[in-house]
């Protein structure tokens, strides 16, 4: 059911590779709530992933981007200010990448070339997107800006490896910059810390199956699903939240809130 919660609203949605992605199923969900917008991601995920298909399905212009570079993220702001006929009220960052995941390398033996990648693609890809929203003065007043965080960033899971440094820097930055925005413009900078979801990125960490299951079971509703992230997202992205800013809201079934629970003390028990 909709509800016309974008009506009228313009934004930039990035990160979405394919239907399983968090992006993918936030671009249906605003366009579903009267949102028109812009979708982008890296070029080479353009080549391998089916961003055309959503592209139709939203009536959407798809402007390519590396998220490190400043520069095409300049001409992603302006050419969306170009194809929706003014600034923008939303905008969605739903990038993560760690090539130290990604290969494997255990927590003892990184590479730091790797790791300062992680952090430039996963965090200050954020950064960047903020910036240079402010210095093109491309958002709106009022608008809001969310960026897609998990719990790693505040308690230990060893299969995160470096990435939970890229989401507490994540994190951080939306609460520096959320204060800002907030202060010139009145636009608002959030993270969602999402549960683990089965996408490409979330089934790339090591043990994936076994602490989805646990969290699962760990949360008093169960994890969300992407579809229920793009619920919750598009709730940040109305007029409904104009005062939430600056935060790292768990969106989780309560896991993040929980010691133990009944399911995991009867599997111990086994
Ligand atoms: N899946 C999970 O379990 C989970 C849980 C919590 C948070 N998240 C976060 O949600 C966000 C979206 O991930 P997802 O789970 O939908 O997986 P996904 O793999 O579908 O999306 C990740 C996206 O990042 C893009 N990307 C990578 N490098 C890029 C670059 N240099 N420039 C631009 N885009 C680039 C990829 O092309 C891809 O579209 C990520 O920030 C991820 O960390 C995921």
């Amino acid at each position: 059911m909709a509800y016309n919660l974008l009506k009228g609203k313009k934004g930039i949605i990035s990160g979405a590779l394919d239907e399983k992605s968090i992006a993918w199923k936030i671009a249906l969900k605003a366009k579903e709530e009267g949102a028109t917008f812009t979708l982008t991601n890296a070029p080479i995920a353009m080549r391998m992933g089916q961003i055309n298909k959503l592209a139709e399905q939203c009536g959407a212009e798809i402007i390519p981007a590396d998220a490190t570079s400043v520069e095409d993220i300049e001409k992603l702001y302006t050419r969306s200010m170009e194809v929706l006929g003014g600034k923008v009220d939303f905008v969605l960052h739903s990038i993560g990448m760690s090539p130290n995941v990604r290969k494997g390398r255990s927590y003892g033996d990184l590479n730091y070339e790797w790791f300062l990648k992680s952090i430039d693609i996963s965090a200050l890809s954020f950064h960047k997107m903020l910036q240079v929203a402010e210095k093109l003065d491309a958002i709106n007043e009022w608008g809001s800006v969310v960026g897609l965080s998990y719990i790693a960033s505040q308690r230990t899971f060893p299969d995160y490896s470096d990435m939970a440094q890229a989401k507490a820097v994540l994190e951080s930055i939306a609460r520096s910059y959320g204060y800002r925005y907030g202060k010139l413009k009145k636009v608002r900078v959030n993270t969602v810390s999402q549960s683990p979801t089965k996408t490409t990125a979330g089934t790339g960490v090591g043990g994936f199956d076994a602490f989805f299951d646990y969290a699962d079971k760990m949360s008093p509703l169960g994890n969300a699903t992407a579809e229920e992230c793009a619920d919750y997202v598009i709730t940040l992205f109305s007029d409904f939240t104009r005062k939430v800013t600056m935060q790292n809201l768990y969106h989780d079934g309560g896991f993040s809130s929980s010691g133990i629970s009944e399911e995991i003390v009867e599997k111990m028990k086994q």
